[in-house]
């Protein structure tokens, strides 16, 4: 697994690679990095590109301090997703397997609005298609007061319980403190940015009969964010889609159960995935 850089539009932006072969485009979750997708980097089968871009204002930036931010204002989802697919044209990419785990989902949504065509199949983890609800709203502007006033450790301290199923906080101790550390290292107005675009993103409800590629929804039975009813009714708005109910496995599915996650994906990637 190798770190890469390119420049687009002047700016460095940052993704990990591994292996060779079709594409596969990976999007992180919120407030995390691609190096959460490190499991399915290192463990999904021979015969695929991994490509996991670090969302503008995550991840390092080429002197290894933070990448830097969106300008303040200028974030949304949109922007997020034309981001991506400036990658994927530098990288000579036109068409891929696109997925992305929650924040990433509604990436990956953008992205097919502004680009189906760059889609071969979509993998939707831990996600959702509706907007915020107003009420959704108000606790991400008690958000981006938490982190104004605290920073992102206390992001960190906020969301952990909810990012992880209560089995991996029970069980994994090590990878509630490995994230609770990343999280914290985080910039924090790279979080508020992703906030603001989370907030501002518009019901992707009605693409979904749209999406006609295959489709893999994901979701862990423990989470409690996009919980899996929420995967029952993407599923359901999608033509051609599997679901894959993960046992054990909260928000963060892929990396709280990795092996299970990798063998969902490694059905679908290899057009196995029972319907
Ligand atoms: C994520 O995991 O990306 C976020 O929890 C998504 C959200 O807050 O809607």
């Amino acid at each position: 697994m190798e770190r890469r850089w390119i420049e687009l539009d002047g700016k460095p932006m940052s993704y990990l690679e591994q292996g060779s072969g079709s594409p596969l485009l990976l999007v992180h979750a919120f407030p995390l990095s691609a190096e959460m997708w490190t499991p399915q980097l290192v463990g999904l089968p021979a015969g695929w590109r991994i490509i996991a871009p670090d969302v503008t204002g995550f991840g390092p930036a080429p002197d290894g301090g933070r990448a830097a931010a969106p300008v303040p204002g200028t974030s949304s989802v949109d922007a997020y997703a034309a981001d991506l697919l400036g990658l994927m044209a530098v990288l000579g990419i036109r068409r891929a397997v696109i997925g992305g785990l929650s924040m990433g989902g509604y990436i990956a949504f953008a992205m097919f609005r502004r680009a189906p065509g760059c889609f071969d199949r979509i993998v939707l983890a831990d996600t959702r298609a509706p907007a915020d609800t107003e009420e959704g709203r108000a606790k991400r502007v008690e958000m981006v007061e938490l982190l104004r006033r605290e920073g992102p450790a206390a992001v960190a301290h906020a969301m952990l319980p909810k990012l992880l199923g209560e089995t991996t906080r029970r069980e994994r101790p090590e990878l509630v403190a490995e994230l609770w550390a990343r999280i914290a290292a985080g910039s924090a107005a790279g979080i508020e940015a992703a906030i603001r675009s989370m907030m501002g993103r518009p019901d992707s409800t009605p693409l979904l009969s749209s999406i006609r590629c295959p489709a893999l929804v994901i979701v862990g039975d423990e989470d409690v964010l996009t919980p899996v009813a929420e995967a029952r009714a993407l599923h359901a708005g999608l033509s051609d889609a599997a679901l894959e109910i993960l046992p054990g496995a909260g928000h963060l599915s892929n990396l709280e159960r990795p092996a299970e996650f990798n063998a969902a994906l490694a059905r679908f990637l290899a057009g196995a995935t029972a319907r």
